[in-house]
């Protein structure tokens, strides 16, 4: 799947300009039993199909393309339905806007959200696609649109995954038309469902500490928005949507869900229209857009993945999890595990420096933490959050010599070394910004806003990006680090780019996120054992576009081991675990003021990527051994719940005091139960909790690993014993957490 955006896609591209005439070239071909792509003569429509899916569509009458089903799975010997455009309505609500289309223009009568608006030199605005062509190579199809008069092509890219029946799209504008044009809306796809009156809309907001809340809203005729002006992903919406009836649930009914692979600005429009069909549209965000293209010019999209299944939401979620570790994060298929790691923040701030680390690592290697991460304030004059951003030299006064000793020694306790970095910013009160000034977003003679002190460096000027790409470099080079946590603490304001003509600044928006992503992966090619934690003041910057680059993300800024449970549980809906990062911080929590213990906390946290962020200094003996404990425990589930199935078995969100995650590994050898309860009230006992996923004829023993199960609970049943009876925990009083380990005895049957 990430073919599209490698070198691949090059490839087939150069296929398509030599096939061009390949319309009738294209013949049925299975790529593998479980996936196939298929063209119908007789119909003339699409079928893309693998898992439990089938998303087709026609080629009208009109000659536009029209979608015609996104759902189950059709048998291989179905006849495709007849692409037909619908009727008028009325002349309000006429045959174009209510037809719908694959990608539609803006253009004639089409009311609706325009997947591309285009401007030509001499006034016309106006873009009708039409089918022209199509390719199909194994599990890909491409299709080429052009415009019923002037020579504007829009190849649109499908591509559908084996495993999990997601579908990766993307669009492709090009200007034949020997005249400049402007791009002033381009999405990468626009998904069509059948007009009902029970859909709900689910998406995920907040703001900074406050991440991953899910939404829930009922559709109706109109438009929701979720998107991000802010030059980034953003706190506020995550790309990332689904959509499901009335009937739909956590385990069952139908769901469409879908995420758009973009770090920039970015929108995705759920439209229900006035027939009440759903149109989802995904893509550059259009807000202060304008992309001009020359004669010959290219645009392409990032890639919008959509998916379907009838099992419910966390059904969804887990194909999600799949698709994530299969195909997008780096080292997919085979993403590497997520060490246990420590990282100085919570800890020390701002006040690092060589002997303070070097006591962080003794204590955090004790304890069996694998790789140790120094946050902020390492370099220039970086002694609070108001200098010293863009000058990447180690400070002399915390380390008089330099970074090595501090590398060796973590090194030498058999832990990797990890660094921080934001190196898409700068302080004012910086060398770097002293030398370059002209270095940031800005419109010239107008304020440059700060925010929390720091400007952005305009990445998308090439000497910009070769810069931070050769600063990276050399860092990476010059010490032995594993690690780096890339950190951006601030949305844009005044995005100008002033190098560019004024007509042409507003590409910004593209340049730099792409540009970002020329970094990323060069920096990645050059160091290739170096990996990397995208954070953006907590989970500002968490998207497929950048996971393709970063093994793991910073959720929230927000460490509170209760608050966590509902930041977990909503990122989950979107995003594997494997890359949620979770931190055990101190007690009383620096955000919320509230206690914890130190097991309720490691056990918050084990349900994602492990790390430590607590100030070891303060720890007593017993914390210690409690620690080392956990963390060995951690280190034989963590396949399990970095990497398996998630069963989201009770929701904090769902205002009950308990909640309970269940982890199944990927060869179903184990499972692993987190159940955690805020506060006993009238004497009630915990609830029993009955699992999912087990092999029902397997028996499993069962082990506490912290809290523990009541007396009736045997040591082993079988799996068909743990999900109809379940188990028994013996949980009462506040924030109180029990964990407890399936495991699979003996081979599968
Ligand atoms: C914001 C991050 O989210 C924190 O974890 C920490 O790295 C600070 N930045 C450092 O300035």
């Amino acid at each position: 799947m990430k073919g599209f955006n490698s070198a691949a896609l090059v490839r087939l591209s150069g296929l398509i300009c030599v096939l061009s005439v390949c319309s009738d070239v294209s013949v049925a071909k299975e790529a593998s039993p479980a996936a196939s792509v298929r063209y119908d003569e007789l119909s003339r429509a699409f079928e893309l199909k693998a898992k439990d899916v089938s998303y087709v569509f026609g080629i009208n009458e009109r000659g536009d393309l029209q979608a015609l089903h996104w759902g189950g799975r059709f048998a291989d010997n179905d006849a495709l339905p007849i692409a037909k455009a619908a009727r008028d309505h009325s002349s309000f609500e006429p045959s174009a806007s209510i037809t719908p289309q694959e990608y539609p223009g803006w253009g004639s009568t089409y009311y609706g959200e325009p997947s591309l608006k285009v401007s030509f030199p001499d006034g016309n605005r106006d873009l009708v696609l039409h089918y022209v062509s199509h390719h199909i190579d194994g599990t890909r199809l491409l299709v080429q649109l052009k415009d019923i008069s002037r020579d504007v092509r829009v190849e649109l890219r499908y591509e559908i995954d084996a495993e999990t029946g997601i579908l990766g799209r993307s669009a492709r504008v090009e200007n034949r038309t020997g005249k400049v044009l402007t791009v002033q809306q381009a999405a990468a796809a626009s998904w069509s469902l059948p007009a009902a009156d029970d859909y709900r809309l689910y998406s995920l907001s907040g703001r900074w500490a406050d991440e991953w809340n899910l939404d829930e809203r009922r559709l109706a005729p109109g438009t929701t928005v979720l998107e991000s002006r802010r030059g980034s992903t953003g706190h506020q919406n995550n790309p990332w949507f689904a959509v499901a009836r009335d009937a739909s649930n956590e385990e069952s009914g139908p769901v469409w869900f879908g995420a758009l692979a973009w770090s920039g600005s970015w929108r995705i429009s759920v439209e229900q229209d006035p027939t009440h069909r759903l149109r989802i549209t995904g893509g550059y965000n259009p807000f202060d857009f304008a992309y001009r293209l020359a004669s010959g010019g290219i645009l392409e999209t990032p890639m919008f993945y959509g998916g379907y299944t009838k099992s419910g939401l966390g059904e969804a979620s887990r194909l999600m999890h799949r698709f994530q570790l299969a195909h997008i994060l780096p080292h997919a298929p085979k993403p590497r595990l997520r060490p246990v790691l420590y990282n100085s923040w919570e800890a020390t701030e701002f006040k690092v420096d060589e002997a303070g680390q070097t006591k962080l690592a003794e204590m955090a290697a004790r304890i069996g933490v694998e790789r140790f991460v120094m946050d902020d304030g390492w370099f220039g004059a970086r002694n609070n959050d108001k200098a010293g951003l863009g000058d990447w030299t180690v400070n002399p006064n915390k380390f008089p010599n330099g970074l090595k000793p501090l590398v060796d020694k973590v090194k030498s306790l058999g832990m990797d070394f990890g660094l921080w970095v934001e190196p898409e910013m700068v302080n004012p009160d910086s060398d770097l910004y002293r030398k370059h000034p002209d270095w940031v977003l800005n419109f010239p003679g107008r304020p440059r806003t700060e925010a929390r002190n720091q400007l952005v460096l305009n990445l998308a000027r090439t000497d910009v990006r070769d810069h931070v790409f050769r600063v990276l470099d050399e860092l990476l080079t010059q010490n032995d680090i594993a690690f780096l946590k890339w950190d951006y603490n601030r949305n844009w304001s005044e995005p100008g780019w002033s190098e560019q003509l004024p007509e042409d600044q507003q590409k910004v928006y593209v340049a730099y996120v792409k540009n970002l992503y020329w970094i990323l992966q060069r920096v990645r090619e050059r160091h290739p054992n170096v990996e990397i934690e995208s954070c953006s003041g907590g989970g500002g910057r968490v998207d497929l576009g950048i996971l393709r680059f970063t093994e793991e993300v910073w959720p929230s800024d927000n460490t509170d081991p209760y608050d966590r449970l509902s930041i977990q549980d909503g990122f989950t809906y979107a995003y594997a675990p494997a890359v949620m990062m979770a931190w055990v911080t101190d007690s009383p929590n620096w955000l919320n003021q509230r206690g914890t213990s130190l097991e309720y906390r490691f056990l918050s946290s084990m349900q994602g990527s492990l790390g430590i962020g607590a100030n070891l200094t303060h720890w007593t003996e017993p914390d210690f051994e409690l620690a080392s404990r956990l963390i060995g425990e951690y280190k034989k589930i963590r396949g399990a719940v970095q990497q398996g199935n998630l069963y989201r078995l009770v929701s904090p969100r769902q205002g009950s005091p308990h909640s309970v995650t269940e982890s199944v590994s990927a060869d179903g050898a184990q499972a692993v139960l987190f159940a955690f309860l805020h506060s006993s009230s009238m004497g009630s006992n915990y609830p029993r909790v009955q699992l999912l996923g087990l092999d029902a004829e397997a028996r499993y023993r069962m082990r506490a690993i912290a809290g523990k199960a009541q007396s009736d609970t045997p040591d082993e049943a079988s799996g068909a014993y743990w999900m109809s009876r379940g188990i028994n925990l013996d949980l009462r009083g506040d924030f109180q957490a029990a964990a407890v380990v399936f495991d699979r005895i003996g081979a599968r049957k």
